[in-house]
């Protein structure tokens, strides 16, 4: 059979699972037999073993085998479900105590919680008066489904708690998962025991879930009512004494060797254990620290997950090619020969940038060593020489750009006084086919639009269908024929339509952040969405060439700026903006009005004691306040510590600015 044929039955078997997946999974009423499904199922796993390039998202190899039910309703969380920063050795350790000890502006005795980190799927359980009301997976973190009555088929949950000391109103947060034998004996086609908790725990029908043992160890809280406990692992205690079931091997240990002693252990007995775990959790035990600390964007300034040492395998490299990024960044991939590594098949594997390559020699052909650790994206460790074809010829990274044939560059970083390692297109936009694929992606993303009936695939399948080309057009697609596209029904269109008039109302910052200017990440957005607080006013920044403006804001520096200026010197860019403006109802920023601090701005100067700039920007911000970062007419209050800029303090006197210290400052604050 040619290689077409082979695609075309290929696709036409993921086809009909598609079908069956959705009489089973979504309509909970099977046409065929189990034994029909499952050989349908493994005829395809055949057809991909044999030839490698037969690759689908809906494939029974891939992640969860099936498309989850859109079926199920979406729940906001009380306290959103953020992820952990990893560290792979004791540097990064070291590291994440430094961040902590500068958060803080001193050194402290640590105390650490430290708990294995099963790899499973995280739920969170709404308890109210002792019942269990509400169950819901993490989703992107800000949202998640509703799986209440799949969660309640699972042993380990309690439906309900008598004990007197249970929190009145509470999120319970943990883990759900199989363990390694149930696994084996379970005849299923998942890649992994955490897919298959993954795939079991969101299906249509709570009577399929509970065919699968699943398994739930709580670690944490979410929303917590008048919470009097003051460590972590008090509160694990607690969840215990509660009913629930919690690590046997959680335990408290204070200096980062203690940290990294255990871990090395930990590492060669886990695979007794009878559950994946892929490293260990540390989170710093007291829980008023905790609170100091607080988060950054996706993650808790207080933990870390400190990962065990990746699977690796090697395999021969069949071809190098170049990714380009959103950002113009030139990335090459090596595409390897699939190889089981740990569970997963892996078929890619970065190479980081052209540096990389040159650094380790690695050339077409040569057998590599690849290592996959978790989520983390497979990386090449090191080139077989031994192995090398003597015919073998260096690589040469492309000097233009592989989709538009611009010009490329690596630039000079002022502060490292380097060259970048990056290779970039310095095309700035959608003049370069692959940047503007790359830009939609970003855009339709869930911190940006967030429109989840328009995956990557899709926005690459409507691309070569010309029904895109910037991201207005998703505002304005041909519905008809969409429905007519193969894999596309009635059901999917109307999501797709739902979803994209979802997004249209939109608050101002995440529309900046969605519109993908280099540099200016969720964080930076809100920066420049609270001090221009609307999109109008915004675009006057621009228009009337006050982008320096911005250099007030305490966090946007020149990168910033010589990026905006880029962005905005581009055509193209400013007339998506200006088109987007029109179709969208791009929201003011609503400030948390109720802060006692509200339009007041605040700099500092000078060393504060006890407390890290970052802490005190963060305390101002909490009660909504602003920090800015030069004396100007706008500053209400100069708070000035230990040695502060005797320039500044003279500015602020001359502006009649009013003075604090640090005292004055935290009794205004209370
Ligand atoms: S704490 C903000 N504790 O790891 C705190 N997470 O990357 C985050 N996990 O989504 C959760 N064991 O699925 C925490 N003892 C543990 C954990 C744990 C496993 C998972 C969880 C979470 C992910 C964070």
């Amino acid at each position: 059979m040619k290689e077409s044929e082979i695609k075309k039955k290929y696709e036409t078997k993921i086809q009909e699972l598609k079908t069956h997946n959705k009489f089973y999974f979504e309509d909970s009423s099977p046409k065929i037999s189990d034994k029909e499904y499952d050989n349908l199922k493994k005829e395809i796993i055949k057809l991909e073993k044999k030839y490698s390039y037969l690759k689908s998202s809906s494939s029974p190899s891939t992640s969860l085998g099936y498309s989850p039910s859109k079926n199920f309703i979406k729940s906001k969380h009380r306290v959103k479900m953020l992820s952990l920063s990893n560290a792979f050795d004791i540097e990064d350790l070291k590291n994440f105590e430094k961040r902590i000890f500068n958060y803080l502006n001193k050194k402290i005795e640590v105390e650490y919680s430290v708990e294995p980190k099963i790899d499973g799927i995280s739920a969170s359980l709404t308890y109210k008066n002792g019942y269990l009301v509400l169950g819901t997976s993490r989703g992107d973190g800000t949202t998640g489904e509703i799986i209440t009555e799949n969660l309640k088929t699972i042993k380990d949950i309690p439906q309900k708690i008598s004990n007197k000391d249970f929190p009145n109103n509470i999120d319970i947060r943990g883990e759900v998962f199989i363990k390694k034998n149930d696994f084996d004996s379970l005849k299923n086609n998942f890649a992994n025991p955490r897919n298959a908790a993954s795939g079991s725990l969101r299906q249509k029908n709570p009577e399929e879930t509970r065919k699968i043992p699943l398994n739930f160890i709580a670690y944490t809280y979410g929303y917590f009512e008048s919470n009097k406990i003051k460590k972590q692992s008090e509160f694990l205690n607690s969840l215990k004494k509660w009913g629930f079931k919690t690590n046997q091997y959680n335990k408290v240990l204070k200096t980062i060797n203690d940290l990294d002693y255990f871990h090395k252990k930990f590492e060669k007995d886990r695979f007794n254990l009878e559950y994946d775990i892929d490293g260990l959790v540390y989170k710093i035990n007291s829980l008023e620290l905790q609170k100091r600390l607080g988060f950054t964007s996706n993650s808790p300034r207080w933990a870390i997950a400190h990962k065990f040492s990746a699977d690796s395998a090697f395999s021969q490299i069949r071809d190098i090619n170049i990714q380009v990024g959103r950002t113009g960044a030139l990335t090459p991939v090596a595409r390897i020969k699939p190889v089981n590594i740990g569970g997963v098949i892996v078929a890619n594997a970065t190479l980081h940038n052209e540096d990389e390559i040159t650094r380790k020699d690695i050339r077409i052909g040569d057998t590599v060593k690849i290592e996959r650790a978790g989520d983390v994206i497979p990386h090449v460790i090191l080139v077989d020489i031994k192995k090398r074809d003597k015919k073998s010829k260096k690589f040469v990274f492309p000097n233009k750009c592989p989709s538009c044939g611009s010009e490329t560059i690596k630039e000079f970083n002022r502060v490292t006084k380097k060259f970048d390692a990056v290779r970039r297109c310095v095309n700035e936009g959608y003049e370069c086919e692959k940047i503007a694929i790359e830009k939609i992606k970003h855009f339709i993303s869930k911190d940006a639009m967030n429109i989840d009936g328009l995956g990557k695939k899709v926005v690459e399948k409507f691309w070569d269908l010309n029904l895109i080309r910037f991201p207005q057009d998703i505002y304005n697609l041909d519905y008809k024929k969409i429905s007519n596209l193969e894999g596309w029904g009635n059901l999917s269109v109307s999501n797709l339509k739902y979803s994209i008039d979802q997004s249209k109302k939109i608050s101002f910052d995440r529309f900046l952040y969605a519109i993908g200017i280099r540099h200016i990440g969720i964080e930076n957005a809100k920066l420049l969405a609270e001090y221009t607080k609307s999109i109008k006013n915004f675009m006057n920044f621009v228009n009337k060439n006050k982008l320096n403006d911005f250099l007030n804001i305490d966090g946007i520096g020149d990168t910033q700026i010589n990026s905006l200026k880029k962005f905005f010197n581009n055509k193209l860019n400013y007339k998506v903006i200006e088109t987007l403006s029109e179709i969208l109802n791009i929201t003011d920023l609503k400030l948390n009005k109720s802060g006692k601090l509200l339009n007041y701005t605040f700099m500092f100067t000078g060393k504060l004691s006890n407390m890290s700039r970052a802490e005190a920007k963060s305390l101002i911000e909490q009660n909504s306040g602003t920090v800015i970062s030069s004396v100007n007419k706008k500053l209400k209050y100069l708070i000035i510590g230990d040695k502060p800029t005797n320039r500044k303090v003279q500015q602020a006197k001359e502006l009649g600015i009013k003075i604090l210290s640090q005292d004055e400052w935290l009794k205004f604050l209370d």
